[in-house]
């Protein structure tokens, strides 16, 4: 009985549901941008994110006060009503307002958050402690070219760094421009053709971190993602002494049939595989393909599926990748793919 005759809250205040329902729902697609926590520049872990950081919610925190002061007035002027005899005085005190709220105290406001600004910017431009280790990334549509030129040997799409050291990263762009972004390790930087940009990236904690392109770079630039993985040292030096290797030899027929058709195919003109006649330097080099964990640039888990419907249809995944398709039989796919998954 009790149930029955407590309407719900919006109801008696009568407020249409409907409104209720939508606010709802609006504040549902707000907070579902902070569901996935893999790139959430809020969670930093990073030296350099950290003092982003720090800036945002200093800007934050004043653009909040900003916004109830004048929130305020407007409800104010909204609100009160002036006396008749208020209305006759003279405007002066409209225009001091005008004067002191729309002039002098955003300047000191914009002056304070410049200040604060080219403040971290400088603060982010070096390193707290040296490095030596330097990763040269080129940006291609769309996908990512991963060099490590102390150690030969290169990749695509993974960045694998030790954690707790900073790492130089020089940055170039093949085609057009390209932005290189890891939100919970540092700010965006620009890669540029016929020009190379410099910073550095450093993560606290071991993970994976998503990283994006943040320029806008043609029809596939929303699936031009990359993985930094954070190892811990010791990891890290075992990891760049098996990426250090040539690919291996295939031990079962199966797999040496597929790399026959590897190497008798179009493949080779763009693919390089370590230790084979495969030179090709336009695409990702596939020496350790089987090793990394996505397909085109973070689009899809690299698995035996994803890989060969990427072989065979790349349009099918990406539309405008410029891999072309390969037609294959089922028999060869098979081949194919059972020799690609011994690149480890
Ligand atoms: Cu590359 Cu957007």
């Amino acid at each position: 009985m009790v149930a029955k005759t407590q309407l719900p809250t919006a109801h008696r205040s009568g407020l249409p549901r409907v409104t209720v329902v939508l606010a709802l729902l609006f504040c549902c697609l707000v907070f579902a941008g902070c569901a996935d926590n893999s790139a959430n520049m809020l969670n930093a872990a990073g030296p350099a994110a950290e003092k982003i950081n720090t800036l945002w919610w200093f800007m934050f925190a004043v653009g909040g006060v900003v916004y109830l002061v004048v929130m305020g007035y407007m409800l104010l002027a909204l609100f009160r009503r002036r006396s008749d005899s208020e209305q006759a005085e003279t405007p002066r005190e409209g225009t001091s307002i005008v004067v002191w709220g729309g002039a002098i105290i955003p300047g000191i406001i914009l002056a304070i958050t410049f200040g604060a600004t080219v403040f971290t910017m400088g603060a982010l431009n070096q390193p707290e402690t040296a490095n030596d280790l330097v990763i040269e990334v080129t940006g291609n549509q769309w996908w990512w070219d991963v060099r490590y030129p102390g150690f030969g040997f290169r990749t695509a799409n993974e960045i694998h760094i030790p954690v707790g050291q900073p790492v130089a990263i020089k940055l170039h762009s093949e085609d057009v421009i390209h932005s290189f972004w890891v939100p919970k390790l540092h700010g965006k930087l620009d890669m540029l053709p016929g020009q190379v940009t410099e910073f550095w990236l450093e993560a606290d904690e071991e993970g994976v971190y998503l990283g994006e392109c943040a320029e806008f770079c043609g029809i596939q630039h929303a699936k031009m993602q990359f993985l930094v993985i954070a190892m811990e040292p010791e990891a890290f030096e075992l990891w760049v002494a098996d990426q250090q290797q040539p690919a291996r030899q295939p031990r079962d027929t199966m797999a040496q049939e597929g790399q026959r058709i590897f190497l008798d195919s179009t493949c080779i003109n763009c693919h390089r595989i370590e230790g084979t006649d495969a030179t090709g330097e336009l695409g990702p080099d596939l020496t350790h393909l089987a090793s990394r964990r996505t397909l085109a640039a973070g689009t899809v888990p690299n698995n035996r599926g994803n890989l060969g419907g990427w072989i065979v249809a790349p349009d099918g995944i990406k539309p405008g990748s410029l891999m072309p398709p390969t037609p294959l039989t089922g028999a060869e796919l098979q081949a194919l793919l059972t020799y690609l998954e011994t690149l480890e």
